[in-house]
């Protein structure tokens, strides 16, 4: 049969590869193309079969199955890594899905569990390649004199849903056929490159800042994003917290407006707290999505930002979106609002399910559930921000306050 899965077997125990390649040989649809007992072997092998799905067993004695994902991530994408383990442990599930993995199994796993993520892995990949070809087709390209409109995502209170927000943003104003460069702005916790599966390794804003400062090629900012299977270019937090500290406010400014004149869209993740830094981004953004969520601390928090925010002139720019909109937990929209003097301008509902499940799967839910109403809301605010581009040139003319540091006002 011409379209069945083709599956590598990757495991040091020779009983483990003929066991699980004795369950697949009863598949139909699932050809098993090779077995390897090593992760060199692996690559090797990978490289000439070039496999659909390879399942990979995460403790090898050579080269683990973490360091063979990330190889075989590098060397043929084309290859859905689903890892195998004997541990659960929330850390070994998220360094496998950084390195490149799609899938997870816990041993011992029955015989469907085993097929199923298979198919899945395998749909899901089809899926992406074909979209990721749309996108090519739909050849993003930008008309050079005109700047990308800059959008930060920003809240003065953390964990309200920035980084889902902006990622969610980031790949539906794609899907609407812009040009889109995502930036991830939270410095030392940065969430991105989880959400997109992603691997931050040599490729960060902390390796980008100081080449940028040493006087670099500012077009070498586009050899320092990634590109991610929906077509959105991704400019991830450094992976390790104490990187931050080589990324100066300057240089974060410096890297936006590059990123502008490449892009039509440029999505900040920003961190959840006024420095340097986030002022030269809200200086720079053309709207800030200011998230809250009906917690009483997220609504005094907005408060205070909107008062900080009127006196340094970025009133204009704010558009406030209530997160988890739909939680009824005893304050009401019009609280919000009354208390805040101010109109939500967007609402997007709570979906626990769909959005932890994306977040797990490092695959942004507006593309896995797009159905659902989370993602609707996520797409009616794509469609929103890219087709307001009109109005910010109005808005341009009414020259906002500029310049002004933190505490200028008080
Ligand atoms: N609309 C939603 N429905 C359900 N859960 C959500 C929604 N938005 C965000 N969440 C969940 O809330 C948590 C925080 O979201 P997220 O990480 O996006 O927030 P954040 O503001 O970026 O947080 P941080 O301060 O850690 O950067 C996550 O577990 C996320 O899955
Ligand atoms: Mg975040």
């Amino acid at each position: 049969m011409a379209d069945r899965i083709q599956v590598l077997i990757v495991d040091d125990i020779p009983e483990t590869r003929d066991h699980l390649a004795k369950l697949l040989g009863f598949e139909v649809d699932i050809h098993v193309i090779g077995t390897a007992a090593s992760g060199a072997e692996a690559i090797e092998l990978a490289t000439h079969l070039l496999p659909d799905v390879v399942l990979m067993d995460i403790n090898m004695p050579d080269m683990d199955g973490i360091a063979a994902t990330e190889l075989l991530s590098a060397r043929v994408p084309s290859a859905a890594v689903v890892m195998m383990s004997v541990q659960g442990e929330a850390d070994y599930l998220r360094r496998s899905m950084l390195a490149g993995a799609r899938e997870f199994l816990v041993k011992p796993f029955s015989s469907d569990e085993l097929t199923a993520s298979i198919r899945q892995v395998y749909s899901r990949e089809k899926e992406k390649a074909g979209r990721a070809a749309a996108v090519t087709l739909a050849a993003r390209t930008k008309d050079p004199t005109e700047e990308g409109q800059v959008v930060a995502v920003f809240s003065p209170k953390g964990g309200v849903g920035r980084t889902t927000i902006a990622v969610n943003l980031a790949v539906a104003a794609a899907e609407l056929g812009k040009k889109v460069t995502l930036v991830d702005a939270s410095f030392q916790f940065g969430d991105v490159a989880v959400l997109l599966n992603l691997n931050p390794k040599d490729k960060s804003m902390a390796e980008l800042v100081p080449e940028l400062e040493a006087g670099r090629d500012p077009d070498s900012v586009e050899a320092f994003t990634l590109t991610h299977s929906s077509g959105i270019h991704v400019l991830l937090a450094p992976p390790s917290p104490e990187m931050a500290e080589l990324i100066t406010p300057a240089g974060v400014k410096h890297v936006i407006e590059i990123l502008r004149q490449h892009s039509e869209l440029v999505v900040i993740d920003c961190a959840a707290w006024f420095n340097d830094t986030l002022l030269g981004i809200l200086d720079l953004a053309d709207v800030v999505l200011t998230v809250l969520t009906l917690e009483i601390t997220s609504i005094k928090n907005i408060r205070l930002f909107l008062e900080v925010a009127e006196q340094l002139g970025y009133s204009h720019k704010i558009r406030l979106v209530l997160n988890r909109a739909d939680t009824t937990l005893g304050i009401r929209v019009a609280d919000v609002e009354n208390s805040i003097g101010r109109k939500v301008d967007h609402t997007i509902v709570s979906d626990g399910r769909a959005v932890v499940y994306a977040l797990n799967r490092g695959v942004p839910f507006v593309l896995s559930n797009r159905e659902s109403q989370v993602s609707q809301d996520v797409l009616r605010l794509a469609t929103s921000i890219v087709g307001s581009r009109e109005s910010r040139e109005e808005e341009k003319g009414k020259s906002p306050q500029k310049g002004r540091s933190l505490f200028a006002w008080r």
